[in-house]
């Protein structure tokens, strides 16, 4: 099945946050177009998040599309989206019977009406799952979330913000509902987060691929996880205090 030891699956992340990229360069190398891509890259969706909840890790969480993939062209847009919609009117029968709960983080007004209601009908059929955590980011952009949280915080906060802390400001963040990243994968070889979880990343793993989204299947991603098993978090602290200190203990790390 897979060659995760018993010690890896102790140590596997519980938050697992993918930046997917390379589907029109993985198009492009085959001559073909760039949605021929995008379509290859909702498969490895479905076999990455299937591996994922298989091996026990609760939470994964997809860029699917940034508020900058906005400037791309309209043809593209509505590829990717009719592939998005297609994909979860497919998987719902799916998620109901494994448990999976869909959540969205995002701006969903920008997305086109048909799709937006594909994902808005997922997450409330979903919403009573508990077993399981997948998270599209979609139309998502980390600056954007921020901005947000702040408006909304100074709109309900009365005082000085003495009060404020990292605690009650990420409840302001759309990913209120799920634990930080522990790892961030990005495909295609780029070290960049892309204004992708830039706060919640304060702690988190990451891990560069070279291969392109569609070709980064099942193995791959097992390899992924078995290198982030082997490393040490250590939150700021030496290894020695590491040794005496539990991680759930430490800073932000609630
Ligand atoms: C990056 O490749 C990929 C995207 C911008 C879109 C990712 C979206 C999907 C795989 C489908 C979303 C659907 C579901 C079901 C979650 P790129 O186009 O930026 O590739 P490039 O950098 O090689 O041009």
């Amino acid at each position: 099945m897979h060659d995760l030891t018993p010690e890896d699956l102790e140590r596997l992340p519980r938050h697992v946050a993918i930046i997917m990229d390379g589907n029109g360069r993985w198009a492009r190398s085959r001559g073909k177009p760039r949605l021929f891509g995008h379509r290859n890259g909702v498969e490895n969706v479905k076999a990455i998040v299937d591996k994922t909840f298989e091996i026990g890790i609760p939470y994964i969480t997809l860029y699917a599309f940034s508020t900058e993939n906005q400037n791309r062209p309209g043809e593209e847009k509505s590829g990717l989206m009719r592939l998005l919609e297609e994909f979860l009117k497919r998987e719902l029968k799916n998620m109901m019977g494994d448990g999976v709960r869909l959540r969205a983080i995002g701006d969903l007004n920008g997305l086109p009406e048909f799709a937006r209601n594909a994902v808005t009908d997922t997450i409330e059929k979903t919403k009573g799952n508990e077993k399981w955590n997948l998270t599209l980011a979609l139309n998502y952009g980390s600056r954007q979330e921020i901005l947000q949280a702040v408006q909304s915080y100074a709109r309900k906060a009365n005082g000085s913000g003495e009060d404020l802390n990292w605690e009650t400001f990420s409840s302001y963040l759309q990913t209120k509902d799920l634990p930080d990243p522990d790892l961030i994968i990005r495909t295609s070889g780029e070290f960049r987060l892309s204004n992708f979880l830039l706060l919640q990343a304060a702690y988190a793993e990451i891990f560069v691929s070279p291969l392109h989204w569609p070709d980064f299947g099942q193995d791959a991603f097992i390899d992924a996880l078995k290198n982030y098993t082997h490393r040490e978090r250590r939150f700021g602290k030496t290894g020695d205090q590491l040794a005496t200190t539990s991680t759930k203990s430490l800073p932000g790390n609630s």
